[in-house]
């Protein structure tokens, strides 16, 4: 991966040169190991604007042109001609499955969808009003004292064991997480239906009444976990490397990153899209949208347009273009055309995508903006809707996870700092402070 470039830099008089390395595709990366040792100095990048924090062969996204690849497939691709645990099986094992490969993957995934059965006891401990995503930031760091058979980081088997648990039941534990809340009995999972339909059965179904799921949203919901499967290095994703860089268990990095990903900026932006979608309708709707996009404009006013605007995505979002043929696929099985707030919705985005403001800033919707749309649709609580995204990118964090334990170069992340603090002082007692 060296090249023959190096970049040359000129720090107090002195010149220093540094490796350039080359992935497949991407930008070149400037090697700054050896920086600090040959010059006492750090990088300052809050935010990591211009840092590769790892190398990954995982997912690729180009976000000037629109492009996303998970192993090197096209996410458009993906998204038409397979199935999540398909391409769950593709992040994992870095190629697409033979029909073997692919039933025993399916078979195991099934073998693993119950919970232990104390686990289901411990939802009792939260509150009926407690958010999903804080259930859920418990309930999968509580699996590492349930499944303590699958905690040693250095044997692959109980590596693939965690990661075929967390595959398998995060979508037990997030219809669980519903159900308690709205006070109905678990469901437990039925094996008989694929992972999207068994999800809705969980969701939707009683014990009172036969269910059957809607095929036309098994495939909606099969579509958003595919789209948000994976996308590299984001913050959440980050978060479960650096939390299992200190070697701690796999249920505990996933906990971590459930817990980023509850942010607004990152997964919570589905629900803070819906929840502003339902502030302007409260304010009066369509009418409303001239005023509440002066509101964003004004940088006074601290407004953003949720499902707006990606930190990687200078043009449309690949997934968006999806998730947005999904959304009407959905409002037109649901007979939901021409409610009021997905009304709202389309002509929010009409508006934006012709605006000076978002058009100047490269702002397009994110797959944020239909993700939320099509849940809410499909009967699924706004505050569930970053949970669901939690379980879709399970996969992605534990494939990242996995590369990173088994990359020889890993070390236990720790960032370094530009110290703005108080110089040396001495103490003084507390009748001279
Ligand atoms: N509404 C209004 N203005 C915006 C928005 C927005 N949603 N997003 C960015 N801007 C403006 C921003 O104020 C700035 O303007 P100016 O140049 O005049 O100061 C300009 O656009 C550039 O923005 P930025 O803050 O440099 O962009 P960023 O890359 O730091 O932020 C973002 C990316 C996703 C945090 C931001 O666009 C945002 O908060 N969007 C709304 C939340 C959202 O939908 N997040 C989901 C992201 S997709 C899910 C995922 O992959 O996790």
């Amino acid at each position: 991966m060296t090249t023959q470039k190096t970049a040359t830099l000129g720090f107090n008089g002195q010149s220093y040169e540094f490796p350039v390395l080359s992935g497949s595709i991407g930008p070149d990366v400037i090697d700054i190991r050896t920086l600090y040792g040959k010059t006492g100095a750090f990088t300052f990048d809050p935010g990591f604007m211009s840092t590769a924090a790892c190398k990954s062969s995982i997912t690729y996204i180009d976000g000037d042109k629109g492009e996303l690849l998970y192993r090197g497939y096209p996410i458009e691709q993906l998204a038409v001609n397979c199935d999540y645990l398909e391409t769950c099986y593709l992040l994992k094992h870095g190629e697409l499955p033979s029909k073997t490969q692919y039933d025993e993957f399916v078979k195991t995934v099934r073998d693993h969808t119950m919970v232990h059965e104390q686990l289901t006891r411990l939802y009792q401990g939260f509150r009926r009003d407690a958010h999903p995503m804080a259930i859920l930031v418990g309930m999968v760091g509580s699996l590492s004292a349930y499944y303590q058979d699958s905690l040693d980081i250095t044997n692959p088997e109980h590596r693939t064991v965690a990661a075929m648990r967390l595959i398998a039941k995060l979508p037990t534990i997030t219809a669980m997480a519903y159900k308690y809340t709205i006070g109905e009995p678990f469901m437990y999972p039925r094996n008989d239906l694929d992972y999207s339909s068994n999800f809705l059965h969980m969701m939707f179904a009683t014990p009172c009444e036969k269910y059957e799921p809607n095929p036309v949203l098994a495939r909606a919901l099969d579509r958003i976990l595919i789209l948000h499967a994976d996308h590299e290095q984001n913050a959440s994703t980050s978060t479960v490397r650096l939390s299992g860089s200190s070697g701690a268990n796999p249920f505990a990095c996933i906990a971590a990153g459930i817990a980023c990903l509850w942010g607004p900026a990152h997964g919570g932006a589905n629900e803070a899209c819906l929840v502003m979608l339902e502030d302007i309708m409260k304010q009066g709707g369509v009418e409303k949208i001239g005023e509440f996009i002066a509101q964003v404009k004004d940088k006074n006013s601290n407004v953003k347009l949720m499902g707006f605007g990606h930190r990687v995505y200078k043009n449309y979002d690949p997934r968006a273009k999806l998730m947005r043929e999904t959304c009407h696929e959905v409002l037109n099985e649901l007979g939901l055309q021409d409610d009021p707030m997905f009304k709202l919705a389309m002509a929010l985005e009409k508006i934006a995508l012709e605006d000076e403001y978002f058009v100047s800033r490269k702002l397009y919707p994110n797959v944020d903006f239909y993700s939320g749309i099509v849940q809410k649709a499909m009967g699924i609580p706004v505050s569930l809707f970053t949970g669901i995204f939690a379980m879709a990118r399970t996969i992605g964090w534990i494939a990242q996870w996995n590369e990173m334990i088994g990359d020889p170069e890993q070390k236990i992340g720790r960032p370094r700092q530009l110290y703005t603090g108080a110089p040396q002082r001495d103490v003084k007692p507390m009748a001279f402070r």
